[in-house]
């Protein structure tokens, strides 16, 4: 590549949708430098990137984003034309127990990569962001884009929430700027290949990895965090989303930005909300085998219902979720029979 070939810069090009976004953009002709300090994936998954997609070598670099430095390093190498950012903490536990560790991680970070963008006059970028970043309403209504609906109750959902206002604020101060921020919903699934997947370094928080474990043996049985709430069968309802309609997303939201229409969000999802129990028997279905649970309390925090109304990027992004709930058992429950371990492969 020549010094003037543009890249996308993605940081946490190594995480579960950042990895399977660096792999559509890749397949869709683009080239692609990723940015990731590992601390939640391995090296292991760059190569099965490369091998997906038939590519010798992936620009790859090490980078802790709150060292500014290390990011100008990366600007200083590559003719980086766009950013799609990722990389974040992204628990919602642990940031109650770590608030600091998160602004610092997914805010300050978020500042450097700003900072250095500018500096470099970069002004195209998509943000993984969150639904977190929505009050919680007990109505169950689909969420739109509705600013009257932000508050986050957790410092993750808050890191979300005040970055994507930190962008705006970017996009308002700064001539040219594009930014468009992704709210995903419930992002699961995997890469039909199964080499690609959700690889979480602890005890899964959330609920598909944690049912993906259990039916793969590595868990015993799956929590069901209560069973009275306002629902179909009275199991917390989500909104799903498969995570290589996210990537496509991804690349959906980068070919917007060429439109230049400043500060846009959308959210996504597909509209449909499954309940709990609705996913271990799906899962039961993809695997061929019972997954035990049990019933217990209900985590705090949690709401009966949330799920999306996906109109508005249906609208202006032309994108619309293809993988069903099938589609999303069966890719996960292949990524998790290939890889018990994850991407350790040495334990395996
Ligand atoms: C889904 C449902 C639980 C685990 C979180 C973050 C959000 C986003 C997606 C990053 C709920 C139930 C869960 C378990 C269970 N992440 N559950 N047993 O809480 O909707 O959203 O992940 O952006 O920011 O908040 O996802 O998968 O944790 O829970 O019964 O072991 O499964 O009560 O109803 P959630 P989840």
């Amino acid at each position: 590549m020549s010094a003037n070939t543009p890249y996308v810069l993605v940081t946490g090009g190594a995480g579960f949708i950042g990895s399977h976004t660096v792999l559509e953009l890749l397949t869709q002709g683009y080239n692609v430098v990723v940015a990731d300090n590992l601390q939640n994936s391995c090296a292991e998954l760059l190569q099965r990137i490369k091998k997906l997609a038939k590519i010798d070598s992936l620009p790859f670099h090490k980078v802790d984003l709150t060292s500014i430095d290390e990011i100008r390093s990366i600007f200083s190498q590559y003719k980086i034309v766009s950013v799609v950012h990722c990389a974040a903490l992204k628990a919602v536990g642990e940031s109650v127990r770590r608030p600091l560790a998160y602004y610092r991680n997914n805010v300050t970070g978020t500042l450097n990569l700003l900072e250095v963008m500018i500096e470099n006059n970069v002004s195209d970028l998509v943000f993984s962001s969150s639904a977190t970043v929505y009050k919680s309403d007990p109505s169950g209504r689909p969420f739109k884009e509705n600013a009257s609906d932000l508050g986050s109750n957790s410092p993750y959902g808050r890191t979300k929430l005040y970055t994507e206002q930190i962008i705006h604020d970017v996009v308002s101060a700064e001539s040219g700027w594009n930014a468009i921020m992704l709210r995903y919903f419930n992002p699961t699934g995997a890469h039909e290949s199964g080499l690609l997947g959700e690889d979480p370094s602890k005890v899964p928080n959330n609920l598909m990895p944690y049912v993906a474990k259990v039916a793969v043996g590595k868990l015993d049985k799956v929590h069901v965090f209560g069973d009275d709430y306002d629902t179909r069968d009275g199991t917390g309802v989500r909104d799903y989303i498969h995570v290589m309609d996210l990537a496509e997303a991804h690349v959906a939201a980068l070919k917007r930005l060429d439109e230049k229409r400043g500060y846009e969000v959308f959210n996504l999802g597909s509209g449909a909300g499954q309940s709990v129990l609705e996913m271990i028997k799906a899962m039961e279905a993809a695997c061929g085998h019972p997954i035990p649970y049990v019933v217990e309390p209900r985590r705090s925090g949690d709401i009966d219902t949330i799920v999306c109304d996906p109109t508005s990027a249906e609208k202006e992004l032309g994108f619309r979720v293809t993988r069903g709930l099938d589609k999303m058992c069966e890719d996960l429950w292949r990524w998790q029979k290939n890889n018990p371990d994850g991407y350790n492969t040495e334990s395996s």
